[in-house]
């Protein structure tokens, strides 16, 4: 039992796959009438407005999503800047009209628009706001105080005293509500749960580094402690990261006693179903032992780049001037629907790819690589190809008119056909689980989430359409092998031309 035992990430793993038999034998239905809310709503709590004139960042989005602040740098955080960053990750920025009901899309992408992830925050040193535990409500752009207090010294015990927690401003604490998920996804939910939680945090990184205000991801921690302060308990609502922001002035004193929190939510749904396996891997991943997760926070990489045996290309990434700002990115991004089958250039999927690269300032290392399905890029034949993220040169695997197989992969999605291409980020699950136990699987999926995340921004600050995609995970290894023998795929993104904006163009 607990993190070093493995078994139990690599049998959660095995049970959630899909394949083309399973998703037959296994089929699903939605209970619309129980369809969870995706809002927390806590009745009890007293409110406090947040500033809704809110400029977004007008810096170039590949250049702001690229760079990460000084961990030095101590500029302010105030109310204000705090609020663009969390509506830069979780606002709402979009409204649909389906069959008499509003639905409301976020700034970041969410696997089924279900949106599982909460946001809490711990403000310490924010100008113009108390000290406390709050609970962000995009719904109405709210903050609503759950627990008076300096709650950073608490966190930072939580997580062996991680600097960066320590002498942070605030700290966000990102929690997923299982069952938001999992009323569509079943027990597979957990890994959608890391998904959408990094595509949040690839758009918080990103306007946190336009703000010039120092982020860092944390994922290990004792959860107990993390659970207790936001009043969660693990099974049915479990906490995902933590991101110290902001470097304080003063180091954080100690923290008051983590008294049971009394304040009651409203139901999800009618009824919550629950999914014993995805209970149990979360279970199964916990950390409690401050040496164990020291021991964690120094582990090095266990991703290793091959030798490169193929013909390789590289091509001048777009530059960031040309791409547009932040802010507008965020507000514009929106998943494409239906790709014409339209090419883009090498230099574009060069900038997307050197974007989505990047490793985030977190307490963990590189654990994913990516591969791609090339359908119609300039200056590169179709076909299979690795990326090499430490060169930037993308390696032929095999040549070959793969639209069907990326269609196919992809659950026999026509978004995998007619993308121009198809990132597939993958992780040598083996090599992740004996480096950071259990606790890597939850890692390694929000990596690829943080990675999928940062090609969406790109490619919309590009002009671009890109789309989050699930998969036939065996099928998609075997595709790439023998490349990718014992690597499996965590998450894919298709790049390409907007139906739509082909039409107008
Ligand atoms: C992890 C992840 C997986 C997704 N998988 C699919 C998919 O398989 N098919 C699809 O059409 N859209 C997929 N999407 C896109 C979501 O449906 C989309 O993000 C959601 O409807 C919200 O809309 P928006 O991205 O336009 O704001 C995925 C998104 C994410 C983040």
């Amino acid at each position: 039992m607990g993190n070093d035992h493995i078994e139990a990430a690599r049998a959660f793993h095995e049970f959630t796959k899909h394949s083309y038999t399973s998703v037959r034998t296994s089929p699903h239905y939605l209970d619309w009438d129980n369809r969870p809310s995706p809002y927390k709503i806590y009745p009890g709590a007293g409110s406090l407005a947040l500033p809704r004139e809110l400029a977004l960042s007008g810096k170039p989005a590949l250049e702001a999503a690229a760079a990460a602040a000084d961990p030095r740098a101590k500029t302010a955080l105030d109310v204000e800047s705090l609020t663009r960053l969390l509506f830069s990750a979780d606002g709402l920025t979009r409204r649909k009209r389906v069959a008499g009901e509003d639905y409301h899309f976020r700034a970041a992408a969410s696997a089924g628009a279900l949106y599982p992830i909460e946001i809490y925050l711990a403000a310490g040193e924010v100008d113009e706001l108390e000290a406390g535990l709050y609970h962000f409500s995009p719904a109405d752009l709210k903050l609503r105080g759950l627990r008076r207090g300096d709650w950073r010294e608490a966190l930072a015990r939580a997580a062996a005293m991680r600097p960066s927690l320590k002498e942070s401003r605030a700290v966000l604490i990102m929690s997923a509500l299982f069952w938001r998920s999992a009323w569509k996804y079943r027990a597979r939910a957990y890994r959608y749960c890391f998904w959408d939680a990094g595509t949040i945090l690839a758009n918080l990184l990103a306007a946190a580094a336009a703000e010039g205000i120092p982020a860092e991801v944390v994922t290990a921690f004792a959860d107990a402690e993390v659970e207790q302060l936001v009043g969660v308990d693990g099974d049915r609502e479990g906490v995902m990261c933590l991101v110290a922001l902001g470097r304080s002035l003063e180091p954080c004193g100690a923290s008051p006693v983590v008294e049971p929190l009394a304040l009651e939510s409203l139901p999800l749904s009618r009824e919550e179903i629950t999914y014993d396996d995805l209970v149990r891997i979360h279970r199964e991943s916990r950390l409690a032992s401050a040496v164990e997760i020291a021991r964690l926070h120094s582990a090095t990489t266990p991703v290793v780049e091959p030798p490169a045996t193929g013909e390789m290309f590289v091509f001048e990434p777009v530059a960031p001037r040309e791409a547009m700002s932040l802010g507008e990115t965020i507000l514009r991004r929106g998943s494409t629907r239906v790709f014409a089958r339209e090419a883009i250039s090498g230099n574009e999927l060069a900038a997307i790819l050197a974007l989505s690269g990047v490793h985030p300032r977190a307490d963990f290392p590189r654990l994913t690589d990516t591969y791609l399905i090339v359908n119609a890029v300039e200056g590169l034949v179709p076909g299979a190809y690795y990326y090499r993220r430490d060169s930037g040169a993308f390696e032929l695997l095999k040549k070959g008119e793969f639209r069907a197989e990326a269609g196919y992969l992809c659950l026999e999605q026509p978004l995998g056909s007619d993308c121009a291409a198809l990132m597939v980020f993958m992780a040598e699950l083996e090599r992740v689980l004996a480096a950071l136990g259990n606790r890597g699987y939850r890692d390694a999926h929000l990596e690829a989430g943080i990675l999928a995340g940062r090609a969406y921004l790109a490619a919309y600050a590009l002009g671009r359409g890109a789309t989050g995609l699930t998969f036939y995970d065996d099928d998609t290894t075997k595709f790439f092998e023998p490349h990718a023998t014992g690597k499996s795929p965590l998450l894919m993104v298709a790049l390409g031309v907007p139906l739509s904006r082909a039409r107008d163009s």
